[in-house]
């Protein structure tokens, strides 16, 4: 008998209390906020789907590992067990520790960008596209055709086009590209995973023209998943096992363990050639600290370790994946549009089509991250004009290509009745729908604006 509830695949040991607020208070406390979720202070969250990295409640292992971290400056043994793992997983022989994966990206887009230089990947995230801007170098997204359907059931819409970069390459000359960077599962894309088929065939590009291939692997094993029951040939593989053949069509890893190391902080650089890693060490020693530590205590190594390999159980993956799904499955039936089939680590849900009535410019994402918060408590983000959206040189506000609301959820932290209730604010989110007004921005800083801008919503009293 096969049961169609899929429990959490875990005993709570350890609780921490969530602050329960009315209606009332959280109509104060968003006006207070400037009408901006990332500015609430989060004991006045009750559901925070704001990110999915950091926010992973550590397991007994995991907690008592950190007790035998192994402090000394060099050659701890904590290192040793942390490269091990790392080592094992990436098949790399040279494993740099940081402090989180944007250290690991500076340290390696760095190195191989710089001005005249072009990376390509399904798509940037946008620390990978900071770093490598901020080197000189262009990054340029070429995501696969079937990702921009938001509808279809395609089984794997994060893959890189293919036709597009052997196009690009000859296009901008090999020798001038820098890296081709695949993004697994692909964060900004929807977390939409990427195929084995297709890391496959942008490694034999990148053979071919010698080009590095790196893989931002922060989501690894629920790509994993997502290859083992989409991808006939790799049913019988085990999800560490399909991880570590992505990594064999890499020269280079970069990752996060934030997501699926299942820590609250950490990251690597992984890499499979001496001279590189000669001159990404010295880099690390500048900013990051001595090789065998980077950014990193002794206690960290002990956790990231115990991480990596929990993140690959059978019955964790199979929760995991399927309770994103559960929820994005829910609120898809209610009529909600979300990007579809749902990703590994988050429901994206489409504000434009949500909220028809409210222009681009009136930030309709923005309206509903705080209708979420209004009517549930629940944060999310907004990833459309308010992230997105530039202005042209006369002023004029030039709109995201989408308008999308992410719903994050963190490993291991929320339980189904959680994402019971996060259904349940959805009925009253359509009940309300055609009354959400849009918003406009009051304040704002010149760089990365969602983080800190001011709103007020049209129609407010002054
Ligand atoms: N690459 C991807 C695909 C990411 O999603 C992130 C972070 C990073 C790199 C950078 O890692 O935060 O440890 O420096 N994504 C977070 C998010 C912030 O909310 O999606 P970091």
């Amino acid at each position: 008998m096969i049961f169609q509830t899929i429990i959490e695949p875990f005993r709570i040991k350890s609780v921490e209390s969530i602050r329960m607020t009315t209606p009332e208070e959280r109509a104060h406390f968003l006006r207070e906020a400037h009408y901006n979720p990332f500015l609430l202070p989060s004991d006045k969250v009750l559901i925070d789907l704001l990110t999915d990295s950091g926010t992973s409640a550590m397991s007994n292992r995991q907690w008592a590992a950190m007790m035998l971290g192994d402090e000394s400056y060099a050659g701890a043994k904590s290192w040793e067990r942390f490269f091990e793992e790392v080592n094992d997983l990436t098949g790399m022989p040279h494993i740099l520790p940081t402090h989180q994966g944007r250290a690991a990206e500076r340290i390696l887009y760095g190195y191989l960008g710089g001005k005249g230089k072009y990376f390509f990947s399904n798509t940037h995230f946008d620390t990978t596209r900071a770093n490598i801007e901020f080197s000189g170098a262009t990054a340029i997204d070429l995501p696969c055709p079937e990702g921009k359907n938001f509808d279809s059931d395609e089984p794997f819409k994060g893959n890189l086009d293919t036709a597009a970069l052997k196009k690009k390459i000859v296009e901008v000359g090999a020798k001038n590209v820098a890296a081709v960077i695949l993004t697994v599962t692909n964060n900004s894309g929807g977390g939409q995973p990427v195929s084995m088929a297709n890391a496959r065939e942008v490694s034999g590009i990148c053979r071919q023209y010698h080009i590095p291939l790196v893989l931002d692997c922060c989501r690894v094993a629920e790509n994993a998943w997502f290859i083992r029951h989409r991808e006939a040939e790799y049913e019988h593989l085990t999800y560490r096992e399909i991880a570590q053949e992505m990594f064999s069509l890499a020269d280079a890893a970069v990752m996060s363990v934030k997501k699926d190391g299942l820590v609250n902080m950490g990251g690597f650089l992984a890499l499979r050639d001496q001279a590189s890693s000669d001159a990404c060490t010295n880099l690390l020693i500048i900013t990051e600290g001595f090789a065998t530590y980077g950014g990193l205590s002794g206690r960290d190594m002990e956790a990231i370790a115990v991480g990596l390999e929990e993140v690959f159980e059978a019955d964790y993956l199979h929760y995991r994946i399927r309770s994103t799904a559960y929820l994005g499955e829910h609120i898809r039936n209610k009529g909600v549009p979300v990007i579809y089939p749902i990703g590994g680590h988050a429901v994206y849900v489409d504000a434009r089509r949500l909220y028809p009535h409210i222009p681009p410019h009136e930030f309709p994402g923005q309206a509903l991250v705080c209708e979420l918060y209004q009517i549930g408590g629940i944060r999310s983000v907004e990833v459309g004009s308010v992230m997105f959206g530039k202005y042209d040189a006369n002023g004029g506000f030039v709109p995201a290509s989408q308008e999308l609301v992410r719903l994050a959820i963190p490993r291991r932290v929320y339980t189904q009745s959680h994402m019971d209730y996060v259904i349940e604010v959805f009925d009253e989110i359509l009940r309300r729908r055609e009354q959400v007004k849009g918003y406009r921005i009051t304040q704002e800083p010149p760089f990365l604006r969602h983080f800190t801008a001011h709103f007020e919503p049209f129609g407010a009293p002054a």
